[in-house]
């Protein structure tokens, strides 16, 4: 047997109850805004077509190079476990007719992404991600939309005070070719110093090599040439109104010339939230206005962002003051003593679930004080006690568990009453 066997495969976890608490909040928060903006859910399957992605996010990238989960099913299809949402939602753009519905098309989700990465705190094998994509905007108004849709999620959630967000424009087919040429004649000079990922970055992704977290790449990236200061007219344009706009909103921004992001659909104005103080990003995005013609659509504009919700949990354990609303499992316990009492447990139980009460109750045969401090540690805000008295006299007592008052009602009273007491 496969030592294995009681394993979860490394850089994967269960997520139990106590962290759920968090995912449902961020959830909560997530949608609301997003629903608020216009945005629509949509999930995609959690496998595709392997060239998706190759096609998508591009050969010489660190995911498509070295992090994707590929496999070939039993027909010979090469398949590969959705690395990031936003190839899947363009090919769901364009397979389901959405370039006919009104355009902008916004669309959100929350699902998990696979990569195979090496596992650290805040970085896992299987994570999850909420996103939301604008399909069909060329306007940077539309940037700014979303920046500052992003913006609004994390001081919902308590954590913009956390969060630093930093800008970009990384150029478009026109002009970034020009500065690509800058940039490798630059370091063709200095490829002696650079680190043996860089090396390789140069022949295959040159953007990258802005990314380099290696100490010895530093001082070059300091002086490396900045795609700001080459882009076209309209690029040129476009990054100046959507800072103007950002800064008419009010909604802070930092631009960091070295920003590129990991894919190569990117276009434009690229944007990244960081933590402001153990270095990793809780969230990112940008254009990628050729995407949907690289797969095979029309011409059409699209931007979006997502952010890593398991880093977002531990970001939110950091910071006790934030309260996070901490729903109890049940808002109604059902205690029983003796045989009777059982079976009257169970049919409460029944009539209580009947009207949509979160009630839980103890068939086992522990004692009242274990069910009551079963009943504390769910935190409900009633519990219904059974004894044999009880069970005989067709009765039940209410406890009210923040002030310990009880009173006794009849059977035929007990759900108006815990109606009643739970509004
Ligand atoms: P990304 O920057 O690769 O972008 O991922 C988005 C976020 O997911 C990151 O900022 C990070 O918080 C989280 N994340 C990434 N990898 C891991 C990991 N291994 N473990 C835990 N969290 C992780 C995208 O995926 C793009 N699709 C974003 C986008 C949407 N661009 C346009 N629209």
């Amino acid at each position: 047997m496969s030592k294995k066997i009681n394993q979860a495969p490394r850089g994967t976890r269960d997520i139990l109850p106590d962290e759920q608490v968090y995912f449902s909040y961020i959830e909560k928060i997530f949608e609301s805004v997003v629903n608020s903006a216009g945005f629509r859910k949509l999930y995609t399957p959690a496998f595709e077509d392997t060239n998706l992605f190759v096609r998508g996010v591009g050969k010489g990238t660190d995911v498509v190079e070295k992090e994707m989960y590929t496999f070939n099913d039993k027909s010979g299809n090469s398949l590969t476990l959705r690395p990031e949402g936003t190839a899947p939602v363009v090919r769901a753009y364009l397979e389901d007719g959405m370039q006919s519905w009104p355009q902008p098309v916004k669309l959100y989700y929350y699902m998990p992404m696979y990569r195979y990465e090496r596992p650290q705190a805040g970085r896992y094998r299987e994570h999850w991600q909420f996103g939301f994509e604008m399909i069909g905007d060329k306007d940077p108004i539309a940037d700014v939309a979303i920046i500052s849709t992003a913006s609004r999620i994390f001081k919902k959630l308590g954590l913009i005070d956390q969060v630093n967000v930093q800008l970009n424009s990384i150029g478009c087919q026109n002009c970034r070719p020009k500065y690509l040429k800058e940039l490798k004649e630059y370091y063709g000079l200095n490829l002696k110093k650079v680190c043996v990922d860089c090396k390789r970055r140069y022949e295959t992704n040159p953007l990258r090599l802005l990314d380099c977290k290696e100490a010895k790449c530093q001082p070059l990236i300091e002086e490396a040439p900045q795609s700001i200061n080459f882009l076209c007219d309209d690029c040129h344009k476009h990054f100046k109104e959507t800072l103007e706009l950002l800064d008419e909103i009010g909604t802070n921004y930092e631009i960091n010339p070295r920003l590129v992001r990991g894919f190569d659909y990117y276009t434009r104005t690229v944007y990244e939230f960081w933590t402001q103080t153990d270095g990793y990003a809780l969230g990112g995005g940008g254009r990628y206005d050729r995407l949907v013609e690289i797969l095979g659509g029309k011409p059409t504009p699209a931007l979006g962002f997502s952010s890593g919700v398991d880093r977002i949990v531990e970001e939110l354990k950091k910071h006790p003051e934030i309260v996070i609303n901490q729903e109890s499992a049940a808002d109604v316990f059902v205690a029983q003593i003796g045989e009777e009492a059982r079976k009257s447990c169970l049919k409460l139980l029944n009539g209580l679930w009947d009207q949509g009460i979160r009630a839980e109750g103890c068939l086992d045969k522990g004692s009242i004080s274990e069910q009551l401090s079963m009943a504390n540690k769910l935190k409900t805000k009633l519990t219904l006690i059974i004894g044999q008295k009880e069970a005989f006299d067709e009765t039940v007592i209410i406890k009210e568990m923040d002030s310990g008052n009880q009173e006794i009602y009849p059977h035929e009273k007990i759900i108006q009453e815990v109606k009643k007491k739970l509004k």
